[in-house]
């Protein structure tokens, strides 16, 4: 039986948890806002703003959970996939952290730690299933064998979905993440623009064609009418959105006819969109799946998923040495 504490510092989100075993006992996020002004991460003001807050979300998971550090059991951190700034601040914490409390150090995954934020509540998916794991940086198909054996389907070849909203969303004035306006400001629009979706073969995504065609529209429509998109926001919105869904529909849909699975989950920031929700519970009534979608706080980056993840590892008895390094593009 252990307490764990995690730590997730991959791109714009500094965030630490404790865990009894499965249970997350606290998971502190600090978000960062200085990214805002740029329409984007800016990787070196990142790192220095994990920097700062890394010993204050600490405290804080402690605090909150009731638990001091020496009764910790392990410590776990995000690996890689991510910025490598913002990695290291995390990764040389836990390190430090685990060689002064002489704990034992985990390393984890960042995608498969967004896939593992299933196994946080209940009802938790059977093995196999498929996960679609869509964020700001990836858009993955992933068959799921079991916590520590998985296998990427397809994936995308350009943009990740997420990055599509963010993109499209810059295109219309939004800040940055444009993902969860987009999703409110299509709740009073009507899907009537149609956008490009992508036909490419097998189980991979792309949404470079999808992003040329917004940008190609909006600039026809602006030559005709310079307050197009102010009158026009909601719809474009929603044209937005449902073609980002339909691209993902569309292969997953695939998947599921090829694989005679029956089981879906979806992770990552993309998956608190509100439409993606609904549309996953309608395809699961018609084509009789079973859909799974975590609660938003877990969708998101956050160091309870981090803390999962590390707790089948810890069960396991996988353990990383004090020479682990950040690896910016871990492969899966
Ligand atoms: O997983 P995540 O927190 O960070 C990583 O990329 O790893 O995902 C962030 C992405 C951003 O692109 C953001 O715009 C998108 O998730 N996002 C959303 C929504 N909430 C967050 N996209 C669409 N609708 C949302 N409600
Ligand atoms: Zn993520």
């Amino acid at each position: 039986m252990a307490y764990l504490l995690a730590i997730e510092s991959s791109c714009d989100d500094t965030s630490v948890a404790i865990l009894w075993e499965d249970k997350i006992l606290s998971n502190i996020v600090i978000t960062q806002t200085d990214h805002v002004a740029y329409g984007g991460v800016v990787p070196e003001v990142a790192s220095r703003q994990h920097h700062i807050n890394i010993s204050i979300a600490i405290e804080k998971a402690l605090k909150e959970a009731r638990v001091s550090k020496k009764d910790l059991n392990a410590i776990a951190v995000t690996q890689g996939p991510g910025l490598l700034g913002s990695l290291l601040v995390g990764v040389s914490f836990a390190k430090g952290l685990a060689l002064a409390l002489g704990l034992p150090l985990i390393g984890v995954h960042h995608m498969h730690a967004h896939i593992l934020a299933h196994f946080i509540d209940d009802p938790k998916p059977e093995f196999p299933f498929i996960c679609l794991t869509v964020s700001g940086g990836h858009t993955q198909l992933v068959m799921v064998k079991d916590p520590l054996n998985m296998e990427v389907l397809g994936q995308t070849i350009d943009d990740a979905a997420g990055e599509a909203f963010d993109k499209a969303g810059k295109m219309l004035g939004l800040p940055y993440p444009a993902g969860p306006i987009i999703d409110k400001l299509t709740k009073d629009g009507d899907p009537k623009f149609p956008f490009s979706i992508a036909q490419i073969p097998g189980y991979d995504f792309s949404f470079s064609g999808f992003k040329t065609s917004v940008l190609y529209f909006l600039q026809k429509e602006l030559d005709k009418n310079p307050e197009f998109i102010n009158e026009n926001l909601h719809d474009i919105c929603a044209s937005v959105q449902h073609t980002i869904i339909k691209t993902l529909e569309k292969k997953l849909l695939k998947v599921l006819k090829d694989t005679g699975i029956k089981s879906v989950a979806i992770a990552g920031g993309v998956a608190a969109n509100s439409g993606l929700r609904k549309r996953l519970e309608e395809l699961s009534q018609k084509y009789n799946f079973k859909v799974f979608i975590p609660q938003l706080q877990y969708c998101t980056d956050n160091a309870a998923m981090i803390g999962i993840a590390a707790y089948f590892k810890y069960k396991a008895q996988i353990f990383e040495e004090q020479d682990l390094v950040p690896d910016p593009r871990m492969p899966f």
